[in-house]
């Protein structure tokens, strides 16, 4: 993947936990590498080695990490000169959901190289959209699950992103059921 998302990998790490824990992590993964470049890309072992290590360091469970870097990747992006791209996302979280491949096929033009996933929203009648999440990679469903929740935040509503149907022989796809509602909502 490229180096933007070990950057902000390292970032929420060294945010949260301090660089000395990042340093232990590094280690503990065999990475190399401690200063990432945005634009070249690494192996993406290198992404899954960082978080599993982070998993043991942390004594935390992989999921809840990934999640945490979907909530951390939006906040990093907003602040990146890509942000535009959020802003011009949509305003709805069915509109954000439903445009997610042409924001990626737009950002390939910066990033030639990427290896986007690809999302298709299979029904929204307004308080719950259906979207189904395909990658050739592994294991990142509560990546994107963090991903969601962090642009409900800055929509301002309240979101439930949950896996519905894995993927499997077969289907390719991830089936997720995001339940969107206002944040004065909550019980
Ligand atoms: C301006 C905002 C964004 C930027 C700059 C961005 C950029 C990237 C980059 C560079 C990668 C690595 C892929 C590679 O190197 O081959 C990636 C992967 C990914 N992106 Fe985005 N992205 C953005 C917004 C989003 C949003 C809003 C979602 C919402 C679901 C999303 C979902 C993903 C997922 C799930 C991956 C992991 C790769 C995979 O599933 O195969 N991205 N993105």
């Amino acid at each position: 993947m490229y180096g933007m998302v070990n950057r902000a990998l390292k970032a929420l790490l060294c945010e949260q936990f301090g660089e000395a824990s990042w340093q232990e992590i590094r280690a503990k993964a065999g990475v190399t590498t401690d200063e990432f470049v945005s634009m070249t890309t690494y192996d993406d072992a290198i992404t899954y080695q960082l978080a599993g290590a982070a998993s043991e360091i942390l004594d935390t469970p992989v999921d809840d990490l990934l999640r945490a870097f979907g909530n951390y990747w939006i906040v990093f992006a907003s602040k990146s000169s890509y942000a535009i791209l959020l802003d011009q996302s949509g305003d709805t979280m069915g509109d954000i959901l439903a445009g997610l491949d042409e924001m990626h096929t737009r950002l390939s033009l910066a990033f030639p190289d990427l290896r986007p996933p690809s999302f298709r929203v299979v029904s929204n009648d307004g308080e719950t959209v259906m979207l189904r999440y395909e990658s050739f990679r592994p294991a990142l469903v509560p990546f994107v699950c963090g991903l969601i929740e962090g642009l409900a935040a800055r929509l301002g509503v309240k979101v439930d992103a949950e896996l519905v149907e894995p993927k499997s022989e077969g289907n390719p796809s991830d089936l997720l059921r995001i339940k969107v509602s206002p944040l004065e909502s909550t019980p």
